[in-house]
This record gives C-alpha cells, sequence and structure tokens, in this order.
C-alpha cells in the first residue's frame, strides 16, 4: 500500500536521484546503471498466460463457494463494477456496501504490525523481528492476536503479511515488513500468519506479488503534476528467471496460499517488463493456474495501470479505485468502475470473467462468515483516514457502532513476550545477564521517550524507535521506552545509580570520561541505538543512524562493559563487534510497543535470549551483493530494469557461494545457556521416490505431492548449560552434484525451537517434503529431484553446522 499523504511522502515517487551525493560511504550501495536499456518494453517478454482461470473452492471453500455464486447472480452490471473498484471511504480501501442484499461493504486496512489507522489498538513487533524468533507458535499467536483487532474494529481485510521484498538486497526499505532474508523461513512465518488472521475471522492479504525487492522508482514518474495517468518513466521492472522466480521468491507465497489466503496483493513494479498487476504469467499462470489459488488478487494502491488488459491479466480488485499516483482521483475515472460496464456492454469483457473476479472475492467472505454478526466500521477510523478524508468520498457510508473501540485486549502481555523472544543476542562476553548492578549509564538517542508523537519517523532524533514507516507503521497509544524500563527496574534492585545521555552527537564528539565526571566507571554503560527504514525510499547505508558506530566507540573507549542494543529495520554493519570494551550486542529490531519491558526482560535474565538473525551480517556493508538499482540517469521510457542476475545467490547462499567471512551468519543467535546436538538419524517415509512427482489435482498451494513428506531427520537436543532455555536446531540442505549450476551450497529446509531445562534433552524431528528436495527444472516446468547423495546438516545456524546424515532418494 502506498505510503500516506499524512507523512507527507508523496514528494518522493521519483527519488531515484535522491540517493546522489549526501552520506555515502563504504558501506553505501554502489550506483548500478542498467546494462540494456532498449530491450523489455511494457509487454510481451513475459510469457503470455490466459485465460484467467475461474475458481472451483477447491481446497476446503466449495460450500462458501455455492453462496458466493448466488450472490453474484443477484447482482446488476453497475453493482458488479463496483464490487471490483475501491471508493474513498473510512478505510484505506472500501468495497461498497449493497443494502439490497445485507451486503454492508469491505473495509481494508493496513498493515503487518498494527491495523494503522486506528486509535486503541496495540502495535505488534514488525515481521523481521517476528522471525527472529524462529517459533511457529509466536508466529501464528501474533497473527491471532492481530486478526482480532482487525475484527473488532471492522476490517474484513487485513493487508497483511508479507513475503515481498523477500530481502534479496540489504538496502531495500521494506524488509522489516516481512520476514526473512530466506523464502523457508519466510513460507512458514506466511502460514502462520495467515492461519493465525484467518483463524480470528479477517481476511489475510500476502502481498507484495512479486518481485518488489526495492523501492526506488517502484512506481512511474508521473508528469509534473504528478496527479495524473501521463507516465514519463515507468516503474523498475524486476528481471527474474523462472528457476530463481520459483525456488526464491515465489516459494513462500506457495505457503501463502497453501494457508488459504483470502487475497494477494500484487506489486506495484513490472516484472519482466510488464506491470506486476497485469502480468499473466504471474497471476494467471503462477498464482492461479499452478499454485491454485482460490482467492482474489487487488491491486496495491495505484498500482494498476490498464483496465481490460489488467483484468484479462488475473487482477480482480482494483484498489483504491481510482486514477492516477496511488489511485487517489476517483473522481476522474478509474480503470475499473465505469470502464468494466463499458467493457462487458461492448463485448471486450466476457461477463463470466467479471463474475470470477467477484465468487473470488466473497468466496473467502463467506468461509470466514463475516456475512453473520461482523462488526461495524469503528468511526473513529473515518476521521483517521488521512487517505481518503470524508471530503473525498464520493458514495455513502453509514458509520455505526461504538467508536473508539478499545481493541487490545490483554495483547500487551503477548507483544511484550514475544519481542523479548525475538532479541537476537550476538555477542556475550559474560556480561549479560545482568546481576543488579549498582551503577548503570544509558547512552544513545534510541534509548528514552519518544518525542514527536505516537508515530515513529526518521525525523525525531529523539526518541527510541519501534517501528518502521509507510503503510506497514503503527500507532502508538503508548510506548515503553528502554530507559523507563531500566529506570523502574532499577528501582526495584535499588541500583544505586542511573545516569543517561542521550544525545549522540554530544556522546560521540565527547570525551565520555568527562561526560560520566564521576571517579569509577559504571558497573554497565547501555548504549541504545536506531536504524531508520520505511516505504518508499531504499536504505542509503547499512550503519547505524546518528553516528550510531562513533557512538559505541566513544563509550567504549571508556566503558569496559558496553553493552549495545539496537533497534532497527535489519541488516547494520557492526564495526565495533570486536571491540573488546563491547561486552554484549543485543539485535531487537523493531520490538512493538513494550520495546523497554521487552528488553530489560532479556538484559536481566528473565527471558533467556532465543532469537536468530533472519538474515546475515557481512562484515562490511559493501560485501552484500544485489544493490538497489538506482541513479539511472537516462530518460528512457523503459529505462529502469534490475537484473536479479545473482540469481539465487540472495542473503547467506551468496556468502556461502563465494566462501566470503562474515560478522554474524544467517541463523546465528547466543543464549544464556549451552546446546548440543547429537544422534542425527534420517527415515524415509515413502517406499519409492521418483524424481518427478506424481501429477495430482491441483490444490491450494500447487501440486499435493510437492508437500508429501519423503523424509524425517531426527536429532536430539541436549541443554549443556544451567539455566533454562530454548535452542533453535536448524536443517540445512546440500543438493547433490548432479543438480544445475548455480545451486546454493546450502539451503535452509528444516527448523524447530525448543524449550530444555539444564540437562534435559528432546528429539526434534524435521519432516522433509518433496519440494524441499527439488530443483525447479526449467525445461519439464517441474520440481524435480536430482539424483545422488543429499548432504543434510543440522546445527545452531548456518555455519555451525554440527550433525550430519546423507540421504539418496533418487539413484544415480
Ligand atoms: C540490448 O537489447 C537489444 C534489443 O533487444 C538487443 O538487440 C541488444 O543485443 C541488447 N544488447 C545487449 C548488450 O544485450
Ligand atoms: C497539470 O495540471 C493542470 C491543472 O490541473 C492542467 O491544466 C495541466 O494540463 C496539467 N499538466 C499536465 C502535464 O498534465
Ligand atoms: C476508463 O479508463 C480511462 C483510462 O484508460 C479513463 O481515462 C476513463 O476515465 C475511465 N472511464 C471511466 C468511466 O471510469
Ligand atoms: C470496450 O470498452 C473497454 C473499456 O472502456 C475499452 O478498453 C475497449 O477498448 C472497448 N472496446 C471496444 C471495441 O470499443
Ligand atoms: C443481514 O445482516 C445482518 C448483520 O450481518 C444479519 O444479522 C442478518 O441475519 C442478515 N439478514 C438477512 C436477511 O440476511
Ligand atoms: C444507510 O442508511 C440508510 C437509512 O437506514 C439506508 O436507507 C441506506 O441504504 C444505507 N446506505 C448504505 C450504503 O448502507
Ligand atoms: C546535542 O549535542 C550537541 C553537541 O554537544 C549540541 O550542539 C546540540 O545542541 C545538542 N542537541 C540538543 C537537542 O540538545
Ligand atoms: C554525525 O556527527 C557529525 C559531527 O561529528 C554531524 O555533523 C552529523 O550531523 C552527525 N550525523 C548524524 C546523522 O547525527
Ligand atoms: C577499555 O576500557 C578501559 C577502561 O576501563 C580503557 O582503559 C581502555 O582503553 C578501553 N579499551 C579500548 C580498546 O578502548
Ligand atoms: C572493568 O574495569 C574494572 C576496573 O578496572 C574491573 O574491575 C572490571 O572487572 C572490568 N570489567 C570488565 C568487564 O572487564
Ligand atoms: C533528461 O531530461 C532532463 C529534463 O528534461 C534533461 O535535462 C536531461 O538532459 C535529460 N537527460 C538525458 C540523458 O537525456
Ligand atoms: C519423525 O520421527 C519422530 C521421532 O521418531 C516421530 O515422533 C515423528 O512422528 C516422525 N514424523 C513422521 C512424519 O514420521
Amino acid at each position: 500500500m502506498a505510503h500516506l499523504l499524512a507523512l507527507g511522502l508523496l514528494a518522493a515517487t521519483a527519488s531515484a536521484q535522491n540517493f546522489g551525493g549526501s552520506s555515502r560511504d563504504e558501506d553505501a550501495f554502489s550506483y548500478v546503471q542498467p546494462e540494456n536499456t532498449t530491450i523489455l518494453g511494457p509487454y510481451g517478454h513475459s510469457p503470455a498466460v490466459y485465460p484467467s482461470p475461474h475458481t472451483s473452492g477447491s481446497g476446503g471453500w466449495e460450500d462458501a463457494l455455492s453462496l458466493a455464486q448466488d450472490f453474484v447472480a443477484q447482482l446488476t452490471l453497475d453493482e458488479k463494477a463496483d464490487m471490483v473498484t475501491g471508493q474513498p471511504g473510512p478505510c484505506v480501501g472500501n468495497i461498497v456496501a449493497i443494502p439490497r442484499l445485507n451486503f454492508s461493504g469491505l473495509c481494508l486496512q493496513d498493515g503487518p504490525l498494527s491495523i494503522r489507522v486506528a486509535d486503541y489498538a496495540s502495535v505488534f513487533s514488525a515481521g523481521v523481528t517476528a522471525a527472529a524468533t524462529w517459533d511457529r507458535d509466536i508466529l501464528y499467536q501474533r497473527g491471532y492476536a492481530m486478526g482480532q483487532e482487525f475484527k473488532a474494529k471492522g476490517a474484513h481485510i487485513a493487508l497483511g503479511p508479507v513475503a515481498g521484498p523477500l530481502g534479496r538486497s540489504a538496502y531495500s526499505g521494506r524488509n522489516w515488513e516481512g520476514f526473512a532474508a530466506d523464502p523457508y523461513l519466510t513460507g512458514v512465518a506466511m502460514e502462520e500468519t495467515i492461519q493465525g488472521y484467518q483463524d480470528a475471522g479477517v481476511q489475510a492479504c500476502a502481498k507484495h506479488f512479486i518481485g518488489n525487492e526495492q523501492e526506488t522508482q517502484r512506481n512511474p514518474t508521473y508528469d509534473s503534476n504528478g496527479t495524473l495517468t501521463d507516465v514519463i518513466q515507468e516503474a523498475i521492472s524486476a528481471n527474474i528467471d523462472d528457476r530463481t522466480m520459483h525456488e526464491l521468491y515465489l516459494w513462500p507465497f506457495a505457503n501463502a496460499v497453501r494457508a488459504k489466503a483470502a487475497s494477494f496483493m500484487c506489486s506495484y513494479q513490472r516484472l519482466n517488463g510488464s506491470y506486476a498487476c497485469e502480468n499473466s504469467k504471474a497471476l494467471n499462470g503462477l498464482l492461479k493456474e499452478e499454485l491454485g489459488f482460490q482467492g482474489y488478487v487487488m491491486s496495491d494502491w495505484g498500482g494498476t495501470h490498464s483496465g481490460m488488459a489488467s483484468i484479462e491479466g488475473g487482477l480482480d480488485m482494483n484498489m483504491p479505485g481510482g486514477l492516477g499516483a496511488y489511485g487517489m482521483h476517483p473522481e476522474a475515472g478509474s480503470f475499473f468502475g465505469g470502464n468494466v460496464t463499458i467493457g462487458v456492454n461492448n463485448g471486450t469483457l466476457d461477463e463470466a470473467r467479471l463474475d470470477d473476479m467477484i465468487i473470488r472475492i466473497m468466496t473467502p467472505y463467506f468461509w470466514l462468515e463475516q456475512d453473520v454478526d461482523y462488526p461495524t466500521v469503528d468511526p473513529s477510523s473515518a476521521d483517521m483516514n488521512t487517505f481518503s478524508p470524508r471530503s473525498t468520498w464520493l458514495r455513502e457510508f453509514n458509520l455505526t457502532g461504538p467508536r473508539s473501540r478499545d481493541v487490545r485486549g490483554d495483547h500487551a502481555a503477548i507483544i511484550r513476550r514475544q519481542a523479548a523472544e525475538a532479541t537476537v543476542l550476538l555477542k556475550n562476553n559474560n556480561a549479560l545477564p545482568l546481576r543488579a548492578p549498582k551503577t548503570i549509564a544509558v547512552f544513545g538517542n534510541d534509548a528514552g521517550e519518544n518525542t514527536m508523537g505516537p508515530l515513529n519517523s526518521d525525523t525525531f532524533e529523539f526518541g527510541t524507535l519501534a517501528s518502521g514507516g509507510g503503510s506497514g507503521t503503527g500507532r502508538f497509544t503508548y510506548l515503553v521506552s528502554p530507559l523507563a524500563a531500566i529506570n523502574a527496574r532499577a528501582q526495584a534492585d535499588n541500583t544505586s545509580l542511573v545516569q543517561y545521555w542521550l544525545n549522540n552527537t554530544q556522546i560521540a564528539t565527547n570525551d565520555v570520561a568527562d561526560l560520566l565526571a564521576v571517579q569509577t566507571i559504571p558497573e554497565v554503560c547501555l548504549v541504545f541505538l536506531k536504524t531508520w527504514a520505511a516505504e518508499g525510499e531504499d536504505r542509503e547505508h547499512l550503519k547505524l543512524d546518528y553516528n550510531g558506530t562513533e557512538v559505541v566507540n566513544s563509550v567504549a573507549a571508556t566503558c569496559n562493559n558496553t553493552v549495545v542494543v539496537t533497534h532497527s529495520s535489519g541488516i547494520n554493519s557492526l564495526p565495533f563487534a570486536s571491540h573488546p570494551n563491547v561486552t554484549a550486542i543485543l539485535a531487537a529490531h523493531y520490538p512493538g510497543q513494550e520495546s523497554g519491558n521487552s528488553i530489560v526482560d532479556v538484559l536481566y535474565g528473565d527471558v533467556n535470549p532465543s532469537g536468530h538473525l533472519p538474515y546475515t551480517i557481512a562484515l562490511n556493508g559493501s560485501d552484500y551483493n544485489a544493490p538497489p538499482t538506482t541513479a539511472v540517469s537516462t530518460n528512457g521510457t523503459y529505462d529502469w530494469q534490475s537484473w536479479f542476475d545473482e540469481k539465487l545467490e540472495i542473503d547467506y547462499r551468496y556468502f556461502d557461494a563465494h566462501d566470503i567471512d562474515v560478522q554474524y551468519e544467517f541463523g546465528f543467535g547466543l543464549s544464556y545457556t549451552t546446546f548440543n546436538l547429537s544422534s542425527i538419524s534420517s527415515t524415509q517415509l515413502v517406499r519409492h521416490i521418483s524424481a518427478q512427482p506424481r501429477q495430482l489435482e491441483v490444490q491450494p498451494g500447487g501440486n499435493p505431492a510437492l508437500w508429501t513428506g519423503l523424509y524425517n531427520v531426527t536429532v536430539e537436543v541436549t541443554n549443556t548449560g544451567d539455566v533454562e532455555g530454548a535452542a533453535v536446531p536448524q536443517l540445512y540442505v546440500t543438493f547433490p552434484d548432479s543438480t544445475p549450476a548455480g545451486t546454493p551450497p546450502k539451503q535452509l529446509r528444516g527448523f524447530d525451537k525448543v524449550v530444555l531445562q539444564p540437562g534435559e534433552s528432546r528429539n526434534v524431528s524435521f519432516e522433509l517434503m518433496r519440494r524441499d528436495l527439488s530443483y525447479w527444472d526449467i525445461i519439464s516446468q517441474q520440481w524435480v529431484i536430482p539424483s545422488g547423495e543429499f548432504v543434510i546438516r543440522v546445527g545452531f545456524s548456518s555455519r555451525d553446522l554440527r550433525e550430519t546424515v546423507r540421504i539418496s532418494p533418487v539413484r544415480a
């Protein structure tokens, strides 16, 4: 969804050139000039897949489908046009009511960590934070609790979760909204979150489909008015080959379909030359045919660039409905709306396709029983909606029901616990947990109270950061700062001295010994630093914001027990990681509203950290490959091209393939206890394994044969330390030599989280499914198990692999 008028970000639509100059350094991504600016015009380079497949309701939606069919049979043509076209209204997306049919319309609300346009709602941890838990239960419970809040506020559709961006580039501005730079972990997170949302009664929307791996030039550059449809330069084209598409970017979306996500949101940018929201290969071919998706595809806000072509290409709903940048001009017409009516009447649009669009929209609505006593849209949402304020409404909306409902329930406790469990302990030289220190000094502009209102922003220097920006942000009803939580804890502990310095410039440019101005160095110096990222802009560098590195160096020059905590969108370079006085480092990401309490729980050992990195921290920012394409200096209409020519080599797949040392590898995370692994074994679950899957009838998620368990790998995990803790055993697969070139050295294909008492051992088993052991064969257009020996390794990170077992499912 588009970033907001209220945040004044619209001017950033053509922000590519903004990256020149300013804060370049060795961590900044390099300038990338497209190699060939003439190829890949708007159409013809992505295979055509028509017609758009009709839904069958397969996979358990059959009864709901027949209700949807009955509903559609009663609609007039104008009502049908309304059903597929957004209107300005109380929510960020609105489908108008049809009172004649007792249909009260649809309310679509942002976003992936909170219901954004709402009062008295919770702000949960961000996707990257939740992924760092590697905990299926937490991912589910987070989704369920969030779903409850959306429903109680009257939103039918929650615009999340996010699997695109996946994390191709360390610099992408929206990685934190999604989960992990790995398709397997992201796929599990998608499934759990979607099930959570939908069990709570709200429709999920898997987004952004697909290839939305950078923000720069994600949308076209429009004429200088920035309002209508005259395009100067088209959006960037993500050019992705078929194998990479399947094995990386499509993979987690397959899990989303399998989890029966009600809806998908197609992404802003072009894909292999044509806009993602009219790309028939992606929407008709991959999503509806291959993956058997039974729900509906909505456009990202203003991501529709044609009428009939998009409908034929597989788009089912145009959001928010109008023309122009971000679709904000319904009064000027719509690519859908009246054009749908005209298209049916002039014979261009087959009414059966229009009916299918609506059946797809209404089937999950009936399946989730949203027709029965669903809460009304909270009238306060309408007043807070700056995207389509009342003055822009063209249609009637009856807002009834209680105003300003407090939907937070007991979610604060869940949020606190989940963010604590997500905290990744990167370094610990016996500094943590804290043992009631007598003197504490707190440093950094991320420690204190948020100083500029209830929305986090990059413009406030002072205040803790608990969310990123754009449509994926949340509006805090309160935010517990680290300093407040430390003060409360210190009081309970009778800590005699807590002092703090929150001005980074002051800390970085002074001798901290002078600032302390006391005889003794504090027992512990806690440094809190932040890193902003937002929709609509990619990151310029990977360093901690506001001279964070200099702040750490300044504190550590004096304080020999310096503990660094980062609140960040994700990847940061940590040049101080080996500084002897930096005794602990914790990556807390964006924890949500209980931030301070969550980190204090970890610092003091009430919660033993068990988070693991969902990405790699390289030694240098410049070590990362696949930077965003930026600073295209030519003016050709189609000049923005992003070649995904690293193919499968993103994040650890790249560092492993090129044997590059890293600071902290994918999957890494410490605990206050230690764990051991032993006794790996593997059992084949089916008698005969063929290279190709049986061709079964496609179900949501694709050919069910791909989801059949082929092996069960078991290991024993032991807590070898003296406190309770949660281990995260991870299984990585190395494919046989017969696999086509370009296969990464190892790939995550299983994980679990297991809580163990001191000395306790437990067996953990991983079920390897057919898809886990297959590569996508571009010739046969099938998932194929290569012949020869697989090496299966289990460990506690991608570079701490301790147990090995070999399997040969298909003999050479
Ligand atoms: C660039 O694209 C044009 C048009 O498809 C093609 O003729 C030319 O060979 C391409 N050049 C390179 C360097 O790939
Ligand atoms: C810009 O807007 C003005 C007023 O709405 C309109 O007259 C003009 O044609 C627009 N310019 C372009 C290039 O579309
Ligand atoms: C139909 O779409 C065109 C753009 O292709 C737009 O200019 C026109 O206003 C639309 N008509 C209606 C009735 O919305
Ligand atoms: C029919 O109407 C649609 C929608 O306005 C338009 O795109 C298409 O060109 C029209 N076709 C004919 C044959 O007039
Ligand atoms: C109309 O909708 C209301 C509220 O969802 C529901 O309680 C009622 O049963 C519906 N009535 C009919 C006739 O469908
Ligand atoms: C709004 O309420 C009025 C009065 O009850 C009713 O006539 C009208 O149909 C309602 N409109 C919508 C869009 O629900
Ligand atoms: C922060 O510290 C710097 C350097 O001491 C000073 O110039 C600046 O005014 C301080 N900022 C605030 C808001 O006090
Ligand atoms: C970093 O510190 C320098 C002075 O040492 C200052 O000019 C600059 O504004 C600071 N940058 C940030 C982002 O605080
Ligand atoms: C570590 O801290 C001590 C003070 O306790 C200081 O003397 C020393 O220089 C510091 N080490 C570094 C590398 O800054
Ligand atoms: C820091 O220095 C003090 C004083 O020299 C010493 O007592 C303490 O053990 C040191 N702490 C660490 C973590 O090295
Ligand atoms: C691109 O367009 C701008 C504005 O019209 C112009 O100043 C510039 O010279 C053009 N650049 C190229 C490479 O054609
Ligand atoms: C895998 O093995 C474990 C331990 O023997 C067992 O409990 C589990 O049921 C097995 N899973 C499957 C799918 O066979």
